[in-house]
């Protein structure tokens, strides 16, 4: 693989935790090149980075089979920062004792430091807050390290060395919530592990090109673009490295995106110049593989293989598999990196991994990966150096399997109940425990509360997820589930509520104070009025966990009095479950 990136002066050994590659960012916000490795990456890769830190990780560093490293790196001088499980597996493997603390500690904490002239901890204050999460304890520090900070509940909750210049810290100085982490981070990165400030991605994008123009030599690059943030930028890259003649591009339209977006996709390659891009028209093909299909895994599945379909034929009709050329792909850092946190993410890109034409490509190195080293907002900040619009590269994330997942359909007419707190719609929406995923009815409530609605779901198993009524053209009691299936009608019907909701969440500045915001069309309501509207704003860091969001009033009321409106729609809802237990999909 090229490799985009300067040679990395800091690396983070991932031991499993949904922080490493915050980490890792963190660092380079600071200026300084990290990547993330594998915890037990062997010392003899890592001799020449100035500094290594070790992530948290959910695991116990006592039990058997827990991520460990390889011990010769706390040994061979390199200045290290342990962090949560790092610190614990430091101590560990050095002659400290780590154990199951008598209770646990999450969330924020109020921290002591006793050695404020530490190297670590110099700038911060003698009491400061930061972010916990942990159960398990360093209970006795290794031999040579001073205890250098406490919270009421974890007595070490720093240690360090200076003359070995390695350094634990039981909190997390990369979440936000840990006020002064930034100013942690910087005085190892900058004063203990001395490293030097390399790494501005905007100014990477000369070498990139360079980068481009050698690893594709005198052939030609083909990309599928998704419309999405990466593509389009790894795209317009190659553009401007090898120019409009030997980069060519296929938009497959799936007919499952939303209102005007292959519009959009085709002005913005248009704007960039991209003159061999075209648009695959593959809506029939879709909605009749789709015909009958209801349930979640079953629409996924189907999608998947329409994609595979529809993929090879782009490639073989237009010869793209013959040696002058290459694919291009929009693969950024994260998704290189086989870690314990990743999501089960892309459906639609293990699928276009499948594709046994995309496959031959990639063993045989036939393949670019321009973004390969960058994160997303580093991919945004490239985007916007080479003057891509802000409307592409500030858009919410959107699932590849498209409104398919926001479509609810239902095999057949089904009453709702009433129950004490609410009515018991029986349409069933995934959701995630643990790492189990449910599939249940819904309760629906006449509040907005997402208090109460958190203690519903608590306390009544049957349902995994709680909708708030905003309104409704009929009483509850009058509406039923409705046979329903993914037709062309009730996709329209989607598209248009959904514009709607886009176009007032962007008017009253809603759409940039949220991570994401899934409208939902349920099969819910009268014969002349099937469907209901389910309304699912979500802020998020990655995806993984999501909380719902309120509506502010005035966009509530607008929002009601404009969707229920629209043709065909019945009710309107708010979704006020959390993730967990709730998905922020519904499938
Ligand atoms: P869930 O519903 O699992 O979604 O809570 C988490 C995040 O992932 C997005 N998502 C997908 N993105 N291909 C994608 O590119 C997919 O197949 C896919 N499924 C879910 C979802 O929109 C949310 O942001």
């Amino acid at each position: 693989m090229t490799d985009y990136a300067p040679q990395s002066q800091i690396t983070v050994l991932d031991t499993g935790g949904q922080y490493t590659h915050l980490i890792a960012r963190k660092v380079r916000e600071l200026g300084v090149y990290a990547e993330v490795r594998a915890s037990e990456t062997p010392a003899t890769e890592l001799t020449d980075r100035k500094g290594i830190i070790i992530s948290g990780g959910p695991a116990s560093v006592y039990e058997a089979g827990s991520p460990t490293m390889d011990p010769a790196i706390l040994e061979d001088g390199h200045a290290i920062l342990g962090i949560c499980y790092g610190q614990q597996l430091m101590a560990h493997l050095l002659d400290g004792v780590v154990e199951k603390g008598t209770k646990g500690e999450y969330g924020a904490a109020r921290l002591t430091i006793r050695n404020l002239t530490s190297p670590l901890l110099k700038g911060l204050e003698s009491e400061e807050p930061v972010w916990m999460s942990h159960r398990d304890t360093v209970f006795t520090a290794p031999s040579g390290f001073e205890v250098l900070a406490s919270t009421p509940t974890c007595a070490i909750a720093a240690i360090g060395s200076d003359a070995k210049r390695q350094y634990g810290v039981q909190f997390h100085p990369e979440v936000v919530h840990t006020r002064h982490g930034m100013k942690l981070l910087r005085n190892f990165i900058f004063d203990i592990c001395g490293c030097i400030e390399d790494w501005e991605p905007r100014h990477r994008i000369p070498v990139v090109e360079e980068k481009i123009r050698e690893a594709v030599g005198n052939r030609k690059v083909f990309f599928f673009v998704s419309g999405g943030v990466d593509s389009t930028v790894a795209y317009a890259l190659c553009l401007q490295a090898l120019g409009g003649d030997r980069v060519h591009g296929a938009y497959v339209d799936t007919g499952l995106m939303r209102k005007d977006e292959t519009e959009f996709v085709e002005s913005v390659f248009a704007r960039l110049g991209a003159t061999a891009f075209r648009v695959e028209d593959a809506r029939d093909f879709f909605l009749s593989k789709l015909a009958g299909a209801d349930e979640p895994e079953q629409k996924r599945k189907i999608i998947g293989e329409a994609f595979v379909d529809i993929q090879d034929k782009v490639l073989n009709s237009g010869h793209y598999l013959d040696q002058d050329w290459i694919l291009g792909q929009g693969t950024i850092y994260p998704d290189t990196i086989e870690s314990g946190g990743t999501a089960k993410a892309d459906l639609i890109k293990t699928h276009h991994n499948r594709v046994a034409g995309i496959q031959k490509l990639m063993e045989a190195g036939r393949i670019i990966e321009p973004l390969s080293s960058f994160y997303k907002d580093e991919v945004r900040e490239i985007g916007r150096e080479l003057g891509l619009p802000n409307d592409l590269l500030d858009r919410h994330p959107f699932p590849g399997p498209g409104l398919a997942i926001r479509c609810l359909c239902s095999k057949e007419n089904e009453p709702i109940s009433r129950l004490p707190d609410g009515w018991l719609i029986p349409v069933h929406s995934v959701g995630v425990q643990g790492d189990s995923r449910s599939y249940r009815p819904v309760l629906a409530v006449e509040s907005l509360h997402h208090e109460s609605a958190t203690e519903l779901i608590n306390r009544l198993t049957v349902v995994n997820r709680v909708i708030g009524l905003i309104g409704s053209f009929a009483p509850l009691d009058e509406l039923s589930v409705r046979r329903s299936g993914l037709t062309a009608e009730r996709l329209d019907r989607l598209r248009a509520v959904d514009a709607i909701v886009r176009r007032l969440s962007v008017s009253t500045g809603f759409e940039s104070q949220v991570w994401q915001f899934p409208v939902v069309l349920i099969p819910l309501g009268t014969a002349a009025r099937p469907d209901s509207v389910v309304l699912r704003p979500i802020h998020s860091v990655d995806g993984m966990t999501a909380s719902s969001v309120p509506l502010p009033i005035d966009l509530l009321n607008q929002l009601k009095a404009e969707l229920l409106e629209v043709s065909g729609i019945s009710a309107i809802f708010h979704d006020l479950t959390h993730k967990p237990p709730a998905t922020i999909e519904w499938e």
